[in-house]
């Protein structure tokens, strides 16, 4: 490791888990630099660090990761000692709607960032990319069975697509160019600062607001949860001690049907909001299927834990039951994300 400041590049750091890990390499590394580069998407929100801004080891940059130019002009005024990279389309409905930007942002953005690690790794020993993803990659399970490092990669969106196409790049770079990566393939985070479109949020809020909540299909769909602040210390753990060239499955062990959760959060938030049982329960309403809904995900993480030492250290319970607090708190940041252009996109949405 070097004696200077290292400077570490995070990219999505305004996002969901992105301002999470910004939040612990700040806390934690105080040597080093974080710069988060965020493009500042419908997703991405500055209110998130908003604990952190005036921090002294932390720079906010804005800029666009399809920015080929930028990011070469960003990369020459700073000598970045690692790039743990984020920035991403992430919702899968939003992919089945507009996959090309899914395709230039995860495809297109990370190759333009590979290019610019590649000549920086070439001379700066000890330079590492760290590639963030999903475990979509892999596609869907039966009733059972588990990922492994070693499964077959075999997306079923576009979103799960773009992800496993930008992996086979950074494993590409690291074999063609000597470019020392590691990647991490997640599971379903939840959490504080996730927008309220993915499942546990948009419930959450639409309970607050007692608007129907849109269960896909028959519900019997099944998702591994875990608590963002798990998986951000898994990323910290991966970017130092994880082995180049190597994958790392990360997950909750916490698998749940999606209409056995809504019937949990129902519950819970029944008791938080004073309200009679059975109260949110009457909001469930079955829609139309997702096209190409993959019916399972479940992770092994038993690399992670046995090489890294590393496993969820939040319940479900307790995760589940801080974020609902979060957002009962926080209904200030719910108002301003749900503005702009997210209503649009629902209009949208709703005419598959
Ligand atoms: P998010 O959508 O909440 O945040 C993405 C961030 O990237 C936003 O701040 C956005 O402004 C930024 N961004 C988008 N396009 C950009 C661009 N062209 N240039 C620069 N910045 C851009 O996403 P998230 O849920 O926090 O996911 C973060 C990463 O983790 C993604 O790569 C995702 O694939 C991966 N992941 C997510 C989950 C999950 O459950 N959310 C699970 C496993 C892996
Ligand atoms: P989501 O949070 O979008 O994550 P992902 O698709 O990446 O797993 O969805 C989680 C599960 O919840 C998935 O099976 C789809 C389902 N779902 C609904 O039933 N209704 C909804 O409104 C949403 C957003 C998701």
């Amino acid at each position: 490791m070097k004696s200077h400041k290292r400077n570490i590049l995070i990219t999505g750091g305004a996002g969901f888990i992105g301002s999470h890990v910004v939040r612990r390499f700040v806390e934690e590394y105080k040597k080093y630099q974080i710069y988060n580069l965020d493009a500042l998407t419908y997703a991405g929100n500055l209110e998130n660090l908003k604990d952190i801004e005036n921090a002294p080891n932390y720079s906010f940059i804005k800029g666009d990761i399809t920015d080929s130019e930028f990011l070469k002009e960003l990369f020459s005024q700073i000598e970045f000692d690692g790039v743990v990279h984020l920035a991403a389309e992430s919702h899968v409905d939003r992919s089945i709607s507009d996959p090309l930007s899914f395709v230039k942002t995860n495809i297109l953005g990370t190759v333009n960032l590979l290019n610019e690690s590649v000549a920086l790794s070439r001379k700066n020993e000890g330079f590492r990319f760290y590639h963030v993803s999903t475990d979509e990659v892999y596609g869907a399970l039966g009733d059972t069975g588990y990922f492994l490092e070693t499964t077959a990669y075999s997306p079923n969106s576009p979103y799960s697509a773009s992800k496993a196409s930008s992996d086979h790049f950074v494993r590409a770079y690291g074999e063609t160019y000597g470019l020392p990566f590691v990647i991490s393939n997640c599971s379903n985070n939840y959490g504080p600062n996730h927008f309220p479109e993915k499942l546990i949020p948009l419930f959450i809020n639409n309970i607050i607001q007692k608007r129907p909540l849109p269960v896909y299909g028959d519900g019997n769909y099944t998702r591994d949860w875990l608590y963002v602040i798990d998986h951000a210390r898994a990323i910290d753990l991966v970017f130092h001690e994880g082995k180049n060239g190597e994958t790392y499955n990360i997950g909750g062990f916490n698998e749940w049907k999606n209409i056995d959760l809504v019937k949990l959060l129902c519950q819970l938030m029944n008791r938080k909001l004073g309200r009679p049982d059975g109260a949110s329960e009457e909001l469930i309403t079955f829609v139309k299927d997702r096209p190409g809904h993959d019916l399972r995900y479940a992770i092994d993480a038993t690399k992670i834990n046995k090489e890294l030492g590393w496993k969820p250290s939040v319940t479900f319970e307790k995760g589940l039951d801080k974020t609902i607090d979060w957002y009962l708190e926080n209904q200030e940041w719910l108002g301003h994300v749900t503005s702009g252009d997210y209503k649009k996109y629902y209009k949208k949405q709703y005419q598959h």
